[in-house]
């Protein structure tokens, strides 16, 4: 059975052009979503503020396909507000790195956008080093080209409450608007402004219709080039637990099967997995919303006649089944952003119900939602059963309540010299009780572990997937030493390397040395991929293999500990120009070998602290947790 999978990009309506009225353009570069939602809200509450304006909102990936069309479209704008996620190490989204790139590297240089207002609101989080850095480089460069700044550049932080934070800087930004966009007959500065609630127009198909539209949608691979936007169906052909039995946890290794695809990856990828809702999830959902699975519907985002309704395209492809869109497009287990609060009190029954849907949106309710919802981890099917009276309709619910279902991210742990039609992932199993009681099963997480494989049954499980390029890379000198520290399943992108060491060597290579720091708790439990590891050492791929066992004796044994026990080899292999890499929990585990290595480097270079620290920055070169990358 072929199923539609995820729609093309559909270009944004191109602005009429002159009706008189002030155009301003909203630029998003999103990861998860978070950016995307923040650039609607923020144009559905201007719509209704300023009638004698335009808002457009643009995927900054749609936003020009050539370096000099950036430039040209640019030079043409008069407001441009820019929503900016910095994803990882530093880095745009994917959806944005063309235009940074451009932007920080080819862009002319002078006072060309002396013609423009902007203002640039940056989504990251404080638990990575380079907190909102694109943000704060674009907001940089367009002052510095003569752009005039409204407002200073807002720095949502995810490790607090990133809505708090827009819903600050937005305060900030409508003074300024106020005086740019508003009617100069109009006088009423103090109206409360509500506003509109995004919908779609949606059309529900007579039952004997439906089942030929939902057939037309078929999907095939064949596309020449595969992203997020094109991702390649590809079947699971292994799937294993890498626990033993004694486990209270679960680790799975999968293996997705690319063999005549197109599909190609390099050693230390990232591959992205679109999955869906668990059934259950699903059908709680329906319930809720009050709506049968086998309702077909199609959705547009533009009115009958063709003009468009919100400046956005269509969330997917349709006609699709309620059970389709359900499963496969909306993101049901995050907490609800207060916008879909709103959206849900437009369409609560109940007034009681609606009130306190709305305080918990409303600046009065900022603890409130700060602790009922982010806090607690409520997701939006949580919320939508505690006001049972909110029924949105399906337009509403895709619109502005439930945000698109975004795909997961993991480290690729082979290499294409070992496994060149097959990539493989290391994933922990997500399964923990949130703060309100629910168990929260990791979505990809739990579907990998109950992926069937084509090794047990011919109609095997099979994703969407694409293959994310990044810059965690080994040393293109071989002869380089080589250091990885990576417990946990910080192991994966390493399997690949000392895969492709272990190629390379067999094509009679020259290896420099490579050290592993590992660590588990058990080595009867969690040790995973032992047996490979020491076929690694075996085979000269790993020279030396460090272990850390957290759990076995009286006291926690962490690999910065067995770090600090090797410093003087750690230093030599420094001294020698190393490559040293880290993969793993950003919170904690990464923080902690820093400052090892911190003192590592202080001591056996004989280094004031700033130099060690700028020496540990310049060496390390830092995977990030993909399990927990937001945005
Ligand atoms: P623990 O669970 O016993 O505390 C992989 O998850 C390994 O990383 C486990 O052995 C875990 O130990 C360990 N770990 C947890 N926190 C860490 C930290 N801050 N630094 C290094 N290792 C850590």
């Amino acid at each position: 059975k072929v199923e539609p999978l995820r729609p093309l990009v559909i270009k944004e309506p191109e602005l009429e052009e002159d009706d008189g009225k002030k155009k301003v353009t909203i630029l998003f570069g999103t990861q998860t979503g978070t950016a995307e939602g923040f650039a609607k809200a923020l144009a559905e509450e201007a719509k209704a503020r300023y009638e004698k304006a335009t808002f457009r909102i643009v995927d900054l990936d749609d936003y020009a396909d050539e370096d000099d069309e950036y430039e040209e479209k640019l030079k043409k704008e008069t407001f441009v507000i820019f929503f900016l996620a910095t994803y990882g190490d530093g880095e745009p989204t994917d959806n944005a790195a063309k235009f940074y790139k451009w932007f920080t590297e080819g862009n002319e240089k002078g006072q060309w956008l002396e013609h423009l207002q902007y203002a640039v609101f940056g989504l990251g989080n404080r638990q990575y080093e380079h907190f909102n850095k694109v943000a704060k480089v674009v907001d940089d460069i367009i002052a510095e080209q003569g752009g005039k700044r409204l407002v200073e550049v807002g720095l949502g932080d995810d490790d607090q409450c990133i809505e708090d934070d827009f819903s600050a800087w937005r305060e900030t930004l409508w003074p300024e608007l106020d005086q740019l966009l508003r009617d100069e007959d109009d006088t009423s500065v103090s109206t409360p402004y509500t506003a509109a609630v995004p919908e779609y127009r949606v059309v529900i198909y007579d039952p004997a219709d439906a089942l030929l539209q939902e057939k037309k949608l078929t999907y095939e691979n064949g596309h020449s080039v595969y992203d997020s936007q094109h991702p390649c169906r590809v079947n699971v052909a292994v799937r294993r637990e890498l626990h033993t039995p004694a486990s209270d946890r679960s680790c799975t290794h999968l293996e997705f099967d690319i063999a005549g695809t197109g599909l190609s990856y390099e050693t230390g990828d990232h591959v992205g997995v679109y999955c869906e809702n668990a059934s259950e999830v699903v059908e709680e959902a329906e319930r809720l919303l009050g709506y049968s699975a086998d309702t077909t519907f199609s959705i547009h985002s533009t009115k009958e006649d063709g003009t468009p309704i919100s400046g956005c395209s269509p969330p997917f492809p349709s006609p699709c089944t309620v059970r389709t869109a359900l499963t496969k497009y909306a993101d049901l287990l995050n907490s609800p952003k207060k916008a879909a609060l709103l959206a849900l009190a437009a369409h609560a029954s109940d007034p009681t119900e609606a009130d306190r849907l709305r305080c918990l949106a409303s600046p009065a309710g900022k603890d409130e939602y700060a602790q009922w919802i982010v806090a607690s981890q409520r997701s939006l099917l949580e919320v939508l059963a505690e006001f049972p009276s909110a029924k949105p309709p399906l337009g509403v619910f895709f619109a502005a309540i439930a945000p698109r279902l975004q795909p997961r991210y993991y480290s690729i742990s082979s290499s294409p010299r070992m496994a060149p039609s097959r990539i493989h992932v290391t994933c922990a199993l997500v399964y923990e009780k949130t703060p309100a009681g629910r168990i929260h099963k990791g979505l990809c997480s739990t579907w990998m572990k109950n992926a069937v494989p084509l090794e047990e049954r011919h109609d095997c499980s099979w994703a969407p997937i694409f293959v994310r390029q990044s810059n965690f890379r080994l040393p293109s000198d071989t002869s380089l030493p080589v250091i990885m520290i990576g417990p946990g399943t910080g192991l994966a992108p390493f399997r690949g390397f000392l895969q492709e060491r272990l190629a390379l060597k067999e094509t009679g290579a020259e290896l420099g040395p490579a050290i592993f720091f590992f660590g588990c708790r058990n080595r009867k439990v969690d040790y995973i991929y032992e047996d490979e590891l020491n076929s690694f050492l075996n085979g000269g791929a790993l020279s030396e293999l460090v272990v850390a066992f957290s759990r076995e004796g009286p006291t926690k044994e962490y690999v910065q500990h067995k770090l600090m026990e090797k410093a003087a080899d750690v230093w030599n292999m420094i001294s020698q120009g190393g490559y040293l890499y880290v993969c793993g929990d950003a919170k904690g585990m990464a923080k902690d070998v820093h400052r090892t290595l911190h003192t590592i480097v202080q001591e056996q270079g004989s280094l004031d602290s700033s130099k060690a620290e700028s020496m540990v920055k310049n060496l390390q070169m830092d995977g990030s947790d993909l399990h927990s990358i937001f945005m």
